[in-house]
């Protein structure tokens, strides 16, 4: 443990009665002290259990541990996933046309302009009906076929983004190998008018092959002698090889780079669904977000950058207030698939229990991350966030206009989202409680504990751009966690023996050897026969 953590712990300690209502009263610029803008961002930290110490030490933490020596290190393209000896670029994807960014030699912003060229070509000709099926009928649906990264980036950006989409097109989303997922995509479908987009960058993973090649009987019982591949595939992947094997024309195929995680990668190739929902011009101004969010990242001194702030707020938490979890609460329903996307973003990439070097963690690290739009949860779990047991420490996102302007619909959604992170942070006591003539056995399930932390995290309407910058905000966060936890953020071994293992069960289901299984397994198995056969 550095000197600056101990630091942190005992000033944690130290500050175990700090108090909120009492923060607001002695500090009377303490909003202003507290916020923010970055970007089209704006943050209002000043519902957080903090002082100006804590604040000063997490960003001595920062400082310390080389946090921006290590962003800098992304940036510049050097090989900072060590465990895949790749470099993490997903920054280049959004650079601008002029810009360079030679890495091993090869210019990676042009490789990522032709690619994007491309697309813009194919979303175009989809757009405008231009893209016909094999019996000559234009395209009108479009099914993305993928999982985590290859899934949840399109359809949080596509439902996020839907209010600026094309309705004469109808994109769908199928992730699951449970059939009931592609069955239910399915129906009503005419296989003449869709289009599936095959998107993997291992192009190997078994939910998304085995989806594809469902895909590909339909379409074949449906069109019979008509069908024609070329018509109605494309993929986006890292590996031609496989896209080609599986008989997709090269005209529709997509690549990208091993240096683009899969959980960062919705900017990428993997983007064309929006792209084809949203058109090229405003897919530009989606990326145009991020990068200004990259800017933002690498100019804004560390004392004053909201990015560093989000970030060491968690760790602040995490480490020295035990945190086990935070909630994102988007109160903008089009963000409904945005806790899932961060999910994948940050548990995947800082849910790790051994150091860069492999050594076990003597801290924790990333905690779960979870949330549902508001004004929803408020009738399901806020409850806990108020009354329960835990920390549970919130980011609050919305907008400050509606994209839909519906009557006062979103004058109403923006006094919850205010009373929720007001009530959260100064509560109710019993006095008040007992004020309001409340009878004295009910006073103590009244009382609303308060010094419930969140954050306020505003825009001004939520915009292709808005989405960048909120996407950008959040991968730049789990890049300085990471840092600071000192683990592998960009790898994801622990999501590998799962795979290894469901290949040794799949022949077993079906009557193979069950010997190689532990004995809780082997009953279920033979359950699941047991079942199958009647
Ligand atoms: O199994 C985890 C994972 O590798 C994710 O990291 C990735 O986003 C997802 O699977 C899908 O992988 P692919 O795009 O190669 O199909």
């Amino acid at each position: 443990m550095s000197k600056v953590w101990k630091k942190l712990e005992k000033h944690a300690k130290e500050n175990r009665n700090f108090n909120l209502r009492e923060a607001f009263q002695t500090e009377p610029d303490r909003v202003s002290h507290f916020s923010a803008q970055a970007c089209d961002l704006h943050f209002d930290f000043s519902k957080n259990l903090i002082s100006e110490k804590t604040l000063r030490l997490l960003q001595e933490l920062a400082i310390k541990q080389n946090v921006s020596a290590g962003v800098s290190k992304m940036f510049a393209g050097e090989r900072i996933n060590k465990t895949e000896n790749r470099s993490v670029l997903h920054v280049a994807l959004r650079m601008p046309a002029d810009q360079e960014l030679i890495v091993d030699g090869v210019d990676v912003v042009s490789d990522v302009h032709v690619v994007l060229k491309r697309m813009k070509q194919f979303a175009l000709a989809v757009r405008e009906h231009r893209f016909m099926g094999s019996t000559g009928t234009p395209i009108t649906t479009v099914v993305n076929i993928g999982i985590g990264g290859s899934d949840l980036g399109p359809v949080m950006a596509f439902e996020a983004l839907k209010g600026y989409s094309q309705r004469d097109i109808d994109i769908k989303f199928v992730s699951n190998v449970d059939g009931s997922d592609i069955a239910e995509a399915l129906i009503g479908l005419d296989a003449a008018s869709t289009l599936f987009i095959i998107a993997s960058k291992t192009f190997t993973t078994s939910e998304t092959m085995t989806n594809a090649r469902t895909a590909k009987s339909w379409l074949e019982a449906e069109l019979g002698e008509s069908f024609n591949p070329a018509a109605h595939f494309a993929a986006l992947s890292t590996n031609l090889e496989l896209v080609q094997a599986f008989g997709v024309d090269a005209a529709n195929v997509f690549g990208f780079w091993d240096w683009v995680g899969g959980r960062f990668s919705v900017e990428s190739a993997i983007g064309l669904s929006l792209m084809i929902a949203i058109g090229p011009d405003q897919y530009r101004e989606f990326l145009d977000g991020s990068h200004q969010m990259d800017n933002y990242l690498i100019s804004e001194p560390v004392e004053s950058n909201a990015v560093y702030t989000m970030a060491l707020l968690s760790v602040w938490y995490r480490n020295f207030l035990n945190a086990q979890s935070v909630a994102v609460l988007p109160y903008e329903n089009y963000l409904k698939r945005f806790p899932a996307y961060l999910q994948q973003m940050l548990m995947e990439s800082n849910g790790k229990s051994v150091t860069e070097s492999g050594s076990q963690v003597k801290w924790q690290t990333s905690p779960v991350y979870w949330g549902e739009p508001g004004t929803n949860g408020q009738h399901s779990f806020h409850q806990l966030l108020h009354q329960g047991t835990s920390l549970i420490p919130v980011d609050f996102i919305f907008g400050l206009n509606p994209v839909k302007k519906m009557g006062n619909h979103h004058e109403l959604l923006i006094s919850n989202v205010l009373a929720q992170s007001s009530v959260l942070a100064f509560g109710k006591t019993a006095a008040e409680v007992r004020a309001d003539g409340t009878a004295e056995e009910l006073v103590a399930h009244k009382v609303m504990p308060g010094n419930r932390p969140s954050t306020l995290i505003t825009y001004p309407k939520l915009t292709p751009s808005v989405l960048g910058q909120l996407i950008a905000l959040y991968e730049h966060i789990t890049l300085i966690q990471g840092l600071i936890w000192n683990v592998a953020s960009f790898d994801q071994w622990g999501v590998e023996l799962g795979k290894v293992v469901a290949n040794q069960i799949t022949p077993a289901l079906s009557g193979g050897e069950t010997t190689h299984l532990d004995a809780s397994t082997v009953a279920a198995i033979e359950r699941f026969r047991a079942y199958k056969e009647q």
